[in-house]
């Protein structure tokens, strides 16, 4: 479904003419609160709304797990703990965040490829839950766990044969550096000795920044009938089924929110449908980008305005390297403008608008704010507010390019 041109994110924030408030307070006093621009500002109460909408209208078999990648910022994190039911880290470093952020070692689930020994054994010793890419990792686990003499908490995660279609990441179906290939998951758990290791569950995560209802709800069809079948197969009960999220949010004109209801119906047909195979068995959703990508704004001043035969550049004092996504260069194959506003420094009562190209202060052609979008007319001095930066911002994105000073980032 497209959305009707008019009804644009774009135009949505353009037509407020007043001042922009973000997290109860305007621009220049959170200017004032984080020292300059260019700075992110996180939304608290914006998030607790989102969360607690979403908890209210899935069905209540399923708990909420926030995978930090999408916004690791501290206080950020401390706030999530106490709001949703467990975490998704995908580091040594993220583990210790959310260790210290009061989150029981229980809901920690410890995913990604790669891990080296020395993050297994940091795993094992914090007891939480592994998520296991590969059949090294459990073997490495299982030493390590003897060595210490502690038992590793063990999940398989599993790279299934279906995908979740018209995902911005694909990350399920043929090959993948993720997970354990399905078909080889049913020898895994008839080799693996269950004294050694304490067996929690699958996790199936399939992709990221979907839209699209019906892919998700074919995608959640072929995971329950594959969580069914392995839990069938598995010599141990098990604790969880983590089925992963995908859910996206809207950043680019003609792109519509996802439609939760037809996934919510059928997920509560789902659990119906399977209610003897899940016995007292947890079922996992993991989001990240959808509980705080719209609760975040990344916010820069005008520091330079030139003309270059026929186009008008506004020059920025933040850009890529603090924005990588909004820029295009995170996995963006086509460049499109993220939901961009001009706010005045000071009130301006005109309604002068001009079509610009906002660029950052970095010496690349790659630096782009937003390219040829008509705006209210912008002065030096003025603020470009990037919205919908609530995730993968300043985490993603290279800090140190060009070595320009870092963003600030609060969470209110
Ligand atoms: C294993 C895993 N969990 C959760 C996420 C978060 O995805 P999103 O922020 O789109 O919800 C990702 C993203 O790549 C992931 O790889």
């Amino acid at each position: 479904m497209k959305n009707n041109p008019t009804n644009s994110l774009q135009d949505q924030i353009n037509k407020k003419n007043n001042e922009l408030i973000i997290a109860g307070l305007p621009l220049a006093h959170i200017e004032k609160l984080v020292g300059s621009t260019p700075f992110y500002v996180y939304d608290k109460q914006k998030i607790n709304d989102k969360i607690s909408n979403l908890k209210t209208l899935l069905p209540k078999e399923i708990t909420l797990h926030y995978a930090i990648k999408a916004n690791p910022f501290p206080s950020l994190v401390h706030f999530m703990s106490t709001v949703v039911n467990g975490f998704d880290v995908a580091s040594k470093k993220e583990m210790l965040l959310a260790m210290q952020s009061g989150m029981k070692k229980e809901h920690i689930c410890y995913a990604g490829p790669g891990k080296t020994h020395d993050d297994l054994q940091a795993a094992i010793i914090a007891g939480v839950t592994l998520h296991v890419e590969s059949t090294t990792e459990i073997e490495s686990a299982i030493k390590l766990g003897k060595a210490l003499n502690l038992k590793p908490n063990i999940a398989i995660r599993v790279n299934p044969v279906f995908e979740l279609k018209a995902s911005g990441m694909k990350m399920s179906g043929g090959a993948k550096p993720f997970g354990i290939d399905e078909e080889l998951v049913e020898n895994i758990l008839t080799d693996l000795n269950y004294q050694e290791i304490n067996f929690r569950g699958f996790h199936i995560f399939s992709g990221s920044q979907n839209l699209n209802a019906q892919a998700i709800i074919d995608c959640h069809n072929n995971l329950f009938a594959l969580a069914a079948k392995l839990i069938k197969i598995t010599p141990v009960s098990i604790d969880y089924i983590n089925i992963g999220g995908g859910f996206g949010i809207p950043y680019f004109n003609n792109d519509s929110p996802l439609d939760l209801n037809p996934i919510i119906q059928n997920l509560e047909f789902l659990i119906k449908e399977y209610k003897q195979a899940f016995n007292n068995i947890e079922i996992i959703m993991e989001l990240g980008r959808y509980l705080v990508g719209e609760a975040g704004i990344y916010v820069s001043k005008v520091v330079d305005k030139k003309q270059s035969r026929g186009t008008t550049y506004l020059v920025c004092d933040g850009g890529l390297h603090h924005h990588l996504a909004n820029s295009g260069n995170f996995g963006q194959v086509i460049r499109k403008n993220y939901p961009v506003s001009i706010e005045k420094k000071k009130p301006d009562p005109t309604t002068n608008k001009e079509t610009v190209t906002i660029v950052g202060p970095l010496c690349t052609p790659l630096d782009i704010l937003a390219d040829k979008l008509t705006l209210p007319k912008a002065s030096i001095g003025d603020y470009v507010v990037v919205h919908q930066s609530g995730a993968y911002g300043a985490s993603a994105s290279p800090k140190d390019f060009l070595s320009q000073p870092d963003v600030y980032e609060i969470f209110i």
